[in-house]
């Protein structure tokens, strides 16, 4: 009889596919996955339409992506960040980050080399690691503020340790790693000669004060770092999966090996686009960011009224909050509650641990705030009904 492979049987099916269902069924304001219920700018999508009649890349993009989106790539981490990267070797543009993190874990990781995950973490990285053999090492963030511990940081690397996937600004917390969070990581890095993965997709959405460092600017951090990003995040376009990944040539080139047997390469059209995005001037980093430094505010308003305990994100759309004095039960069930009576979908947050430390997750859930004001004030209205 034939059957399905053993290694994809633990993964089920993403919490994301059962939450939007449940929402439909229940018709509840779907705050869970971070998909934005509104358009990107205009301009992008317009450059997106020309692409496409133009008649000239209606065809494969070469094996990288399109050249102007590469440079594009790099003319923007030069501008925000001043870091040298060659277009031509440093460069690949990808079917979103989610397509940039598994290549990056399929060209850099051996199997049986050990793979440090902070935890909570983003759905993909744990069966991404998985399926290359790797093995996963989780680091768990403690509440209040979400940090790691030292000690447990440092056991975690030993030299059977290859690499580190890293994320900030983060999901689902929506915390930004300090300058001093990132030696610490990046000091072991080196020590313990292990490679970054380094996830920076909400790299422009952050607020107040908070500042993104990309953890490949640190001392001697670059030749060991690779780097994602997201037209998804940063333009907001998710549809578009369309990413990219940049960093030292010699480690780009690991990831180019296993990438063009993942997709080959990405949509042409929206590579063309994205190059396109790339030349919005600052003020729309600044509007975008304004825009969202609202709806974060909304959100905080909603969930402080209603008596969760919540983690202000310094970046990111989400919202993560300890619903332990509203409800009894765990993340799953308290979900469930909040869709099936409340009217109200989100993400319980066990689904961001792994099996031996998924209990740290199991008296919060995860927040999405990409979606109108309109719709975050409905779902705020609907959460007066949990005050005890
Ligand atoms: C931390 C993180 N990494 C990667 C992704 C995937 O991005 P993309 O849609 O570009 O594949 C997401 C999307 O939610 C994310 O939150």
């Amino acid at each position: 009889m034939p059957r399905i492979a053993n290694r994809v049987i633990p993964f089920g099916t993403t919490i994301f596919t059962e939450i939007n269902a449940l929402a439909q069924q229940y018709n509840a304001v779907n705050l869970g996955q971070g998909r934005p219920d509104f358009d990107g700018a205009p301009e992008v999508v317009q450059a997106y339409v020309n692409a496409l009649q133009s008649g000239l890349y209606n065809q494969y993009a070469p094996g990288a992506g399109a050249l102007v989106a590469r440079q594009g790539v790099a003319n923007f981490i030069g501008r925000h960040y001043g870091m040298d990267i060659d277009p031509q070797s440093g460069v690949i543009i990808t079917a979103g980050a989610t397509e940039a993190v598994f290549a990056s874990i399929m060209g850099l990781i051996d199997p049986g080399d050990e793979v440090i995950i902070i935890e909570p973490f983003f759905d993909s990285y744990a069966p991404g690691v998985l399926m290359a053999g790797g093995v996963p090492v989780y680091v768990p963030l403690y509440p209040p503020q979400w940090q790691f511990n030292a000690d447990e940081l440092r056991k975690a690397f030993n030299p059977k340790t290859r690499a580190i996937i890293l994320n900030t600004p983060h999901n689902p917390i929506g915390k930004v790693f300090s300058y001093q969070e990132l030696t610490q990581i990046a000091d072991l890095c080196k020590e313990y000669d292990v490679t970054v993965i380094s996830d920076e997709v909400y790299e422009h959405l952050i607020f107040d004060d908070a500042v993104h460092i990309p953890i490949a600017t640190l001392p001697n951090m670059f030749e060991r770092t690779v780097t994602i990003g997201s037209a998804g995040k940063t333009f907001g376009m998710t549809g578009w999966k369309t990413g990219w990944v940049y960093g030292h040539p010699d480690l780009i080139k690991g990831v180019t090996q296993a990438r063009q047997y993942i997709t080959f390469v990405g949509n042409h059209p929206a590579q063309i686009a994205l190059s396109e995005a790339f030349k919005l001037p600052s003020s729309y980093y600044e509007d975008y960011r304004a825009m969202y430094t609202e709806k974060r505010d909304l959100m905080m308003q909603g969930v402080n009224e209603a008596g969760f305990k919540s983690f202000t994100p310094q970046g990111t759309y989400f919202v993560m909050s300890d619903f332990s004095e509203l409800f009894d039960g765990d993340d799953v069930a308290f979900s469930h509650y909040m869709i099936t009576e409340i009217g109200v979908a989100v993400i319980p947050t066990s689904a961001f641990y792994s099996a031996e430390h998924k209990h740290l997750g199991s008296k919060h859930v995860r927040f999405a705030f990409c979606k109108g004001d309109d719709v975050i004030r409905v779902a705020n209205e609907r959460m007066h009904k949990l005050k005890r």
